[in-house]
C-alpha cells in the first residue's frame, strides 16, 4: 500500500481537470490523473476510472487523500454513482474533496446540486466550485466555436443578458488552492471573470481580436431548443435553452471576487483569453 498523499483528479483529460492536474504537479504534489482512457498526463500517474464501472474505483482511490470531482458528464442523476463513491473515498482515507458544479446550480438543486448538498457531511474539508460559463466555450470543437468558424455567428436565446465568463485557467487555479492550502475554507465558491458580458459584447471582442466578422444572432427559446433537439434528446435540449432564458432574465449577471481572494491574482478578461487563443493558433 502506498503512502496516502496523492490527489485523485477525476476528468483529468478535460477542460478543468487537465489544468488542475498540471497545477498540482507544478506545486510538486503527487497526482493520480483519472479518465476512462487513463490517458497520460505529464508528471502524473494515469489511472483508468469510469463513474459507471465501480470496479475501477478502488484502485483509483489507493494512496489518495484528496479528490477533484467532475460529475459523470450528461448524467441527470450523478448522485446515484457519486455518493457511493464518495463514501468509499472517505473510508479509504480521503479527507478533502473539491467538487466542480456550476453557478446555475445551488446546493440541493438538480443533478450535481444533490452531491453538493451531501459533501459537508461526508468530508471535514470540502469546497464546491460554481463557475459561470467557461471562456473555453468559444474555442475548440464546441458549438459556439463551430458556428463562429462556419457562420461568423454566436447563436443564443440569452438576449441582452450578461454572463460573468470565466477562464478555466482561473477555475483550475482556485481548485489547486482549495485542494492543497491547509487554511482553505470550506466554501461554496461562485467563480466569474472580471466582467459580466452580453453575447453581443463577446461577439464584438472576438471580432476585434481575430479581425474576422462575428455577430450574435438572437434566437427565441423555441428556436434554440429545436436546434439543440436535432442533436441531443429533447429534455436536455429544453434544459440548455432554459439556461439561456435564465441568462436573458439576468441570472448570470454578476461578478465575484473569489478568484482574486483564493489565488491572489485577478481573474483573466475575455479579451486576454481570446488574444492568448489567437497567438496559440499562429
Ligand atoms: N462549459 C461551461 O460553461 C460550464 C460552466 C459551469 C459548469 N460546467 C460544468 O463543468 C463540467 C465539465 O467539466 P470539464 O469542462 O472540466 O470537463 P470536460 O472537458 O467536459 O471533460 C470531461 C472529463 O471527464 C471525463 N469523463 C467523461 N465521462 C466520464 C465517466 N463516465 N467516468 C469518468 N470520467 C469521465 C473525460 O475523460 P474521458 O472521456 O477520457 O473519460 C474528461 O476528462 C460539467 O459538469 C459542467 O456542468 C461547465
Amino acid at each position: 500500500m502506498s503512502t496516502p498523499s496523492a490527489t485523485l483528479v477525476i476528468g483529468a483529460t478535460g477542460t478543468t481537470g487537465r489544468r488542475v492536474a498540471a497545477g498540482l504537479v507544478a506545486e510538486r504534489h503527487r497526482v493520480k490523473a483519472a479518465s476512462r482512457r487513463a490517458a497520460p498526463v505529464q508528471g502524473a500517474q494515469a489511472v483508468r476510472f469510469d463513474w459507471n464501472e465501480p470496479v475501477t474505483h478502488r484502485e483509483a482511490l489507493d494512496g489518495v487523500d484528496r479528490v477533484y470531482l467532475i460529475p459523470p458528464i450528461g448524467d441527470p442523476d450523478p448522485a446515484a454513482v457519486m455518493l457511493p463513491f464518495l463514501r468509499q473515498a472517505r473510508a479509504a482515507g480521503v479527507r478533502r474533496a473539491v467538487l466542480l458544479s456550476s453557478s446555475a446550480i445551488p446546493a440541493g438543486g438538480p443533478a450535481v446540486g444533490q452531491v453538493h448538498q451531501a459533501l459537508p457531511d461526508l468530508f471535514e474539508q470540502w469546497a464546491v466550485l460554481r463557475p459561470s460559463w467557461f471562456m473555453q466555450n468559444f474555442t475548440g470543437s464546441t458549438p459556439h466555436a463551430r458556428s463562429i468558424r462556419e457562420d461568423g455567428a454566436i447563436l443564443t436565446a440569452s438576449g441582452h443578458g450578461r454572463v460573468g465568463f470565466v477562464d478555466a485557467e482561473d477555475i483550475a487555479a482556485v481548485a489547486v488552492r482549495a485542494l492543497i492550502d491547509e487554511q482553505a475554507p470550506n466554501a461554496d465558491l461562485i467563480l466569474t471573470g472580471p466582467q459580466a458580458l452580453s453575447y453581443d459584447e463577446v461577439a464584438a471582442i472576438i471580432a476585434e481580436v481575430t479581425g474576422r466578422p462575428v455577430l450574435h444572432r438572437h434566437l427565441t427559446f423555441e428556436q434554440l431548443r429545436d436546434r439543440w433537439a436535432a442533436e441531443i434528446p429533447l429534455e436536455f435540449a429544453t434544459m440548455l435553452a432554459a439556461m439561456d432564458r435564465a441568462i436573458a432574465d439576468g441570472a448570470e449577471d454578476r461578478t465575484s471576487d473569489r478568484v482574486q481572494r483564493l489565488t491572489g491574482r485577478p481573474p483573466g478578461t475575455l479579451r486576454a483569453f481570446v488574444e492568448r487563443e489567437v497567438s496559440r493558433s499562429r
